[in-house]
Protein backbone atom coordinates (compact mmCIF):
# COMPACT_ATOMS: atom_id res chain seq x y z
CA UNK A 1 0.00 0.00 0.00
CA UNK A 2 1.75 2.99 -0.99
CA UNK A 3 1.32 6.66 1.41
CA UNK A 4 -1.49 8.12 -0.25
CA UNK A 5 -3.50 4.53 -0.08
CA UNK A 6 -3.04 4.18 3.21
CA UNK A 7 -4.32 8.07 3.73
CA UNK A 8 -7.31 7.22 2.59
CA UNK A 9 -7.44 3.39 3.72
CA UNK A 10 -7.89 5.75 7.48
CA UNK A 11 -10.82 7.88 6.59
CA UNK A 12 -12.28 5.05 4.48
CA UNK A 13 -12.16 3.40 7.59
CA UNK A 14 -13.32 5.58 10.31
CA UNK A 15 -15.97 7.08 7.91
CA UNK A 16 -17.46 3.21 7.29
CA UNK A 17 -17.45 3.34 11.12
CA UNK A 18 -18.63 6.61 12.04
CA UNK A 19 -20.43 7.34 14.62
CA UNK A 20 -19.03 4.30 16.41
CA UNK A 21 -15.39 3.86 16.46
CA UNK A 22 -12.98 1.10 14.91
CA UNK A 23 -9.82 0.35 17.10
CA UNK A 24 -6.70 1.26 16.52
CA UNK A 25 -5.76 -2.69 16.30
CA UNK A 26 -7.95 -3.31 13.80
CA UNK A 27 -7.09 0.01 11.37
CA UNK A 28 -3.25 -1.18 12.24
CA UNK A 29 -3.85 -4.80 10.79
CA UNK A 30 -6.12 -3.24 7.55
CA UNK A 31 -2.80 -0.98 6.66
CA UNK A 32 -0.38 -3.26 7.46
CA UNK A 33 1.54 -1.33 9.85
CA UNK A 34 1.70 -0.86 13.39
CA UNK A 35 -0.43 0.87 15.81
CA UNK A 36 2.10 3.72 16.41
CA UNK A 37 2.21 4.21 12.84
CA UNK A 38 -1.76 4.41 12.76
CA UNK A 39 -1.87 6.99 15.95
CA UNK A 40 0.40 9.25 14.02
CA UNK A 41 -1.69 8.73 10.77
CA UNK A 42 -4.37 10.21 13.35
CA UNK A 43 -2.27 13.18 14.10
CA UNK A 44 -1.64 14.09 10.70
CA UNK A 45 -5.41 13.90 10.03
CA UNK A 46 -6.16 15.98 13.27
CA UNK A 47 -3.82 18.85 12.47
CA UNK A 48 -5.27 19.03 8.86
CA UNK A 49 -8.41 19.76 10.27
CA UNK A 50 -10.67 16.08 11.16
CA UNK A 51 -12.32 16.45 14.24
CA UNK A 52 -11.29 12.66 15.77
CA UNK A 53 -12.09 11.37 18.92
CA UNK A 54 -10.02 8.81 21.13
CA UNK A 55 -12.31 6.82 22.94
CA UNK A 56 -10.53 5.00 25.90
CA UNK A 57 -10.52 1.10 24.82
CA UNK A 58 -12.81 1.89 21.66
CA UNK A 59 -10.57 3.06 19.85
CA UNK A 60 -11.19 6.43 17.03
CA UNK A 61 -14.61 8.41 16.05
CA UNK A 62 -14.24 10.77 12.96
CA UNK A 63 -16.77 13.58 14.42
CA UNK A 64 -15.94 16.24 12.03
CA UNK A 65 -14.21 17.00 8.31
CA UNK A 66 -12.64 19.86 7.43
CA UNK A 67 -14.35 21.59 4.08
CA UNK A 68 -10.87 21.96 2.57
CA UNK A 69 -9.37 20.14 -1.07
CA UNK A 70 -7.49 17.26 0.42
CA UNK A 71 -6.16 14.97 -1.41
CA UNK A 72 -7.63 12.29 0.25
CA UNK A 73 -11.03 14.12 0.01
CA UNK A 74 -10.90 14.56 -3.74
CA UNK A 75 -8.82 11.30 -4.55
CA UNK A 76 -12.13 9.30 -4.26
CA UNK A 77 -13.93 12.14 -5.89
CA UNK A 78 -12.34 11.91 -9.13
CA UNK A 79 -13.75 10.38 -12.22
CA UNK A 80 -10.52 10.48 -14.08
CA UNK A 81 -7.19 8.86 -13.44
CA UNK A 82 -3.35 10.26 -13.60
CA UNK A 83 -3.64 13.05 -10.95
CA UNK A 84 -1.50 12.87 -8.46
CA UNK A 85 -2.76 15.52 -5.90
CA UNK A 86 -0.90 17.03 -2.65
CA UNK A 87 -1.58 19.79 -0.40
CA UNK A 88 -4.76 20.77 0.27
CA UNK A 89 -3.98 23.44 3.16
CA UNK A 90 -2.55 26.86 2.95
CA UNK A 91 0.57 27.58 0.71
CA UNK A 92 2.08 30.90 -0.96
CA UNK A 93 1.46 30.21 -4.49
CA UNK A 94 0.01 26.80 -5.67
CA UNK A 95 1.70 27.85 -8.68
CA UNK A 96 5.09 28.81 -7.36
CA UNK A 97 5.17 25.35 -5.71
CA UNK A 98 4.23 23.47 -9.01
CA UNK A 99 6.74 24.80 -11.03
CA UNK A 100 9.24 23.84 -8.05
CA UNK A 101 7.93 20.31 -8.21
CA UNK A 102 8.09 20.75 -11.95
CA UNK A 103 11.92 21.47 -11.90
CA UNK A 104 12.96 18.59 -9.84
CA UNK A 105 11.39 16.30 -12.07
CA UNK A 106 7.76 15.76 -10.26
CA UNK A 107 5.49 13.12 -13.22
CA UNK A 108 2.70 14.95 -15.26
CA UNK A 109 -0.40 14.86 -13.45
CA UNK A 110 0.95 15.98 -10.45
CA UNK A 111 -1.35 18.55 -8.66
CA UNK A 112 -0.87 21.29 -5.97
CA UNK A 113 -4.19 22.44 -3.99
CA UNK A 114 -4.88 24.43 -1.46
CA UNK A 115 -7.15 25.78 0.55
CA UNK A 116 -5.82 29.04 1.36
CA UNK A 117 -3.34 31.44 -0.78
CA UNK A 118 -1.23 33.92 0.93
CA UNK A 119 0.85 35.08 -2.24
CA UNK A 120 -1.59 33.74 -4.88
CA UNK A 121 -0.48 35.64 -8.41
CA UNK A 122 -2.78 36.47 -11.45
CA UNK A 123 -2.47 37.26 -15.39
CA UNK A 124 0.06 40.47 -15.95
CA UNK A 125 1.70 40.24 -12.41
CA UNK A 126 -1.16 40.86 -10.13
CA UNK A 127 -2.38 39.36 -6.89
CA UNK A 128 -4.92 36.86 -6.95
CA UNK A 129 -6.95 36.97 -3.73
CA UNK A 130 -7.20 33.61 -2.44
CA UNK A 131 -8.80 33.99 0.96
CA UNK A 132 -10.45 30.44 2.78
CA UNK A 133 -13.64 29.18 0.85
CA UNK A 134 -11.84 29.18 -2.75
CA UNK A 135 -10.28 26.36 -4.29
CA UNK A 136 -6.72 26.67 -5.59
CA UNK A 137 -4.85 24.47 -7.90
CA UNK A 138 -1.64 24.27 -10.19
CA UNK A 139 -1.33 20.95 -12.17
CA UNK A 140 2.09 19.63 -13.78
CA UNK A 141 1.61 19.34 -17.17
CA UNK A 142 4.64 17.96 -19.78
CA UNK A 143 2.63 17.67 -23.60
CA UNK A 144 4.30 16.74 -26.36
CA UNK A 145 4.54 20.29 -27.51
CA UNK A 146 6.81 22.79 -29.65
CA UNK A 147 6.50 25.97 -27.56
CA UNK A 148 4.64 27.57 -30.47
CA UNK A 149 1.96 24.88 -30.19
CA UNK A 150 1.29 25.94 -27.09
CA UNK A 151 -0.65 28.73 -27.71
CA UNK A 152 -4.27 27.84 -27.71
CA UNK A 153 -3.34 25.47 -24.45
CA UNK A 154 -4.74 28.36 -21.85
CA UNK A 155 -7.90 28.71 -23.73
CA UNK A 156 -8.42 24.49 -23.49
CA UNK A 157 -7.96 25.10 -19.80
CA UNK A 158 -10.66 27.74 -19.75
CA UNK A 159 -13.10 25.09 -21.68
CA UNK A 160 -11.83 22.42 -18.96
CA UNK A 161 -13.04 24.94 -15.80
CA UNK A 162 -16.25 26.03 -17.79
CA UNK A 163 -17.28 22.37 -18.05
CA UNK A 164 -16.21 21.22 -14.80
CA UNK A 165 -18.31 24.93 -13.14
CA UNK A 166 -21.53 23.43 -15.62
CA UNK A 167 -20.90 20.37 -13.75
CA UNK A 168 -21.58 21.40 -10.36
CA UNK A 169 -24.92 23.20 -11.55
CA UNK A 170 -23.48 26.99 -13.09
CA UNK A 171 -23.67 28.92 -16.01
CA UNK A 172 -20.86 30.53 -17.39
CA UNK A 173 -19.40 32.40 -19.86
CA UNK A 174 -15.18 32.74 -20.75
CA UNK A 175 -13.91 35.95 -21.72
CA UNK A 176 -11.15 36.03 -23.80
CA UNK A 177 -8.79 34.52 -23.63
CA UNK A 178 -9.36 32.35 -19.92
CA UNK A 179 -11.50 33.96 -17.55
CA UNK A 180 -14.52 32.52 -16.45
CA UNK A 181 -17.48 34.64 -15.57
CA UNK A 182 -20.67 33.51 -13.86
CA UNK A 183 -23.48 34.73 -16.25
CA UNK A 184 -23.80 38.08 -15.45
CA UNK A 185 -20.18 38.89 -16.38
CA UNK A 186 -18.74 38.60 -12.70
CA UNK A 187 -15.61 36.77 -12.43
CA UNK A 188 -15.71 33.22 -11.06
CA UNK A 189 -12.56 31.70 -11.80
CA UNK A 190 -8.69 32.56 -13.24
CA UNK A 191 -6.24 30.77 -14.90
CA UNK A 192 -2.81 31.35 -15.00
CA UNK A 193 -0.71 29.15 -17.34
CA UNK A 194 2.97 28.66 -16.86
CA UNK A 195 5.87 27.26 -19.13
CA UNK A 196 9.57 26.13 -18.98
CA UNK A 197 10.58 25.31 -22.90
CA UNK A 198 13.86 24.63 -24.91
CA UNK A 199 14.09 26.13 -28.53
CA UNK A 200 12.12 22.58 -29.90
CA UNK A 201 10.30 21.14 -27.22
CA UNK A 202 7.86 22.16 -24.26
CA UNK A 203 9.98 20.63 -20.81
CA UNK A 204 7.09 21.55 -18.15
CA UNK A 205 3.91 23.73 -18.14
CA UNK A 206 1.61 24.87 -15.14
CA UNK A 207 -1.85 25.64 -15.03
CA UNK A 208 -3.26 27.23 -12.47
CA UNK A 209 -6.75 27.50 -11.41
CA UNK A 210 -8.46 29.37 -9.30
CA UNK A 211 -12.21 29.33 -8.40
CA UNK A 212 -14.05 31.76 -6.13
CA UNK A 213 -16.57 29.15 -4.42
CA UNK A 214 -18.05 30.58 -1.27
CA UNK A 215 -18.50 34.90 -0.58
CA UNK A 216 -17.94 36.35 2.90
CA UNK A 217 -18.34 40.10 3.69
CA UNK A 218 -15.21 41.17 2.90
CA UNK A 219 -15.50 39.32 -0.70
CA UNK A 220 -14.60 41.52 -3.38
CA UNK A 221 -17.41 43.11 -4.78
CA UNK A 222 -16.91 42.67 -8.50
CA UNK A 223 -16.49 38.93 -8.02
CA UNK A 224 -19.13 35.83 -8.54
CA UNK A 225 -19.36 32.67 -5.94
CA UNK A 226 -20.03 29.68 -7.23
CA UNK A 227 -22.28 29.35 -4.05
CA UNK A 228 -24.23 31.98 -5.36
CA UNK A 229 -25.36 30.61 -9.01
CA UNK A 230 -25.65 27.25 -8.26
CA UNK A 231 -28.86 24.94 -6.41
CA UNK A 232 -26.41 23.19 -4.42
CA UNK A 233 -23.64 24.22 -2.75
CA UNK A 234 -20.71 21.57 -3.56
CA UNK A 235 -17.60 20.67 -0.62
CA UNK A 236 -14.59 22.18 -1.69
CA UNK A 237 -13.20 18.69 -2.68
CA UNK A 238 -16.10 17.99 -5.24
CA UNK A 239 -15.09 21.36 -6.67
CA UNK A 240 -11.64 20.65 -7.00
CA UNK A 241 -12.18 17.26 -8.35
CA UNK A 242 -14.86 18.21 -10.70
CA UNK A 243 -12.22 20.95 -12.31
CA UNK A 244 -10.00 18.15 -12.71
CA UNK A 245 -12.31 15.80 -14.69
CA UNK A 246 -12.70 19.17 -16.33
CA UNK A 247 -9.23 19.85 -17.30
CA UNK A 248 -8.48 16.19 -17.57
CA UNK A 249 -11.23 15.81 -20.35
CA UNK A 250 -10.63 18.79 -22.43
CA UNK A 251 -6.49 18.46 -22.36
CA UNK A 252 -7.62 14.73 -23.97
CA UNK A 253 -9.93 16.68 -26.58
CA UNK A 254 -6.82 19.10 -27.42
CA UNK A 255 -4.48 15.79 -27.48
CA UNK A 256 -7.23 13.81 -29.86
CA UNK A 257 -8.05 16.76 -32.02
CA UNK A 258 -6.27 19.75 -31.17
CA UNK A 259 -7.91 23.39 -30.71
CA UNK A 260 -10.50 22.74 -33.22
CA UNK A 261 -11.89 19.95 -30.74
CA UNK A 262 -12.64 22.72 -28.85
CA UNK A 263 -13.49 25.66 -30.74
CA UNK A 264 -16.97 25.50 -30.81
CA UNK A 265 -17.06 24.61 -27.11
CA UNK A 266 -15.39 27.79 -26.41
CA UNK A 267 -17.27 30.03 -29.23
CA UNK A 268 -20.42 28.48 -27.62
CA UNK A 269 -19.20 30.38 -24.20
CA UNK A 270 -17.83 33.83 -25.43
CA UNK A 271 -18.29 36.48 -23.50
CA UNK A 272 -17.06 38.87 -25.92
CA UNK A 273 -18.59 37.48 -29.28
CA UNK A 274 -20.18 40.73 -30.94
CA UNK A 275 -19.52 43.47 -28.38
CA UNK A 276 -17.16 46.15 -28.92
CA UNK A 277 -14.24 45.87 -27.35
CA UNK A 278 -10.31 47.99 -26.95
CA UNK A 279 -7.05 45.90 -26.21
CA UNK A 280 -4.16 46.60 -23.79
CA UNK A 281 -0.66 45.39 -23.35
CA UNK A 282 0.75 45.15 -20.19
CA UNK A 283 2.02 48.77 -20.06
CA UNK A 284 -1.73 49.75 -20.53
CA UNK A 285 -0.94 51.21 -24.24
CA UNK A 286 -4.19 49.96 -27.13
CA UNK A 287 -3.02 47.90 -29.15
CA UNK A 288 -6.18 47.24 -30.70
CA UNK A 289 -10.13 48.14 -30.68
CA UNK A 290 -12.93 46.71 -33.06
CA UNK A 291 -15.80 44.27 -32.60
CA UNK A 292 -14.88 40.92 -31.64
CA UNK A 293 -15.62 38.11 -34.38
CA UNK A 294 -14.73 35.00 -32.68
CA UNK A 295 -11.63 32.92 -32.13
CA UNK A 296 -9.11 31.19 -34.54
CA UNK A 297 -7.44 28.28 -35.06
CA UNK A 298 -4.69 29.37 -32.84
CA UNK A 299 -6.89 30.41 -29.74
CA UNK A 300 -6.37 34.26 -30.99
CA UNK A 301 -9.10 36.46 -30.63
CA UNK A 302 -10.27 38.22 -34.10
CA UNK A 303 -11.45 41.86 -33.94
CA UNK A 304 -13.42 43.62 -37.09
CA UNK A 305 -12.00 47.09 -36.83
CA UNK A 306 -12.21 50.30 -38.52
CA UNK A 307 -8.97 49.25 -40.30
CA UNK A 308 -10.10 45.78 -41.07
CA UNK A 309 -9.65 42.79 -39.43
CA UNK A 310 -7.05 42.68 -36.37
CA UNK A 311 -5.93 39.02 -34.77
CA UNK A 312 -4.54 39.47 -31.22
CA UNK A 313 -2.65 36.68 -29.37
CA UNK A 314 -1.96 38.27 -25.82
CA UNK A 315 -3.71 41.37 -23.53
CA UNK A 316 -6.21 42.77 -22.12
CA UNK A 317 -9.50 43.14 -23.24
CA UNK A 318 -12.20 45.98 -21.70
CA UNK A 319 -15.35 46.31 -23.21
CA UNK A 320 -15.81 49.66 -25.16
CA UNK A 321 -18.41 50.74 -22.91
CA UNK A 322 -15.87 50.44 -19.78
CA UNK A 323 -13.66 52.77 -21.37
C1 LIG B 1 -6.04 35.64 -13.36
O1 LIG B 1 -7.24 35.66 -13.59
O2 LIG B 1 -5.36 36.66 -13.35
C2 LIG B 1 -5.39 34.30 -13.10
C3 LIG B 1 -5.60 33.85 -11.67
C4 LIG B 1 -4.96 32.50 -11.40
C5 LIG B 1 -5.04 32.14 -9.95
C6 LIG B 1 -4.59 30.74 -9.69
S1 LIG B 1 -5.01 30.21 -8.06
C7 LIG B 1 -4.03 28.79 -8.26
C8 LIG B 1 -2.78 29.23 -8.97
N1 LIG B 1 -1.80 29.75 -8.03
C9 LIG B 1 -1.53 31.03 -8.22
O3 LIG B 1 -0.73 31.72 -7.56
N2 LIG B 1 -2.28 31.50 -9.25
C10 LIG B 1 -3.10 30.47 -9.82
Amino acid sequence: MTAPERDDAVLRALRAAAPSTVSGEALAAELGVSRVAVGKRIGVLRAQGYGIEAAAGQGYRLVSAPDLPLPAEVRPLLASSGWLPLGGGVTGSTNDDAKRLAREGAPEGTVVLAGEQTGGRGRLGREWASPPGGVYLSAVLRPDLAPSETAPLPLVVGVGVARALEHLGAEVRLKWPNDVYCADGRKVAGILVEMSAEAERVEWLVAGIGVNVRADRTSAPGACFLDEVVAQPAGLARVAAAVLDGLAEALRDFEAGGFDALRPDYERRAWLTSRDVVVRDIRGDVRASGRVAGVDESGRLVLEGPQGPAVVATGEVTLRVDV
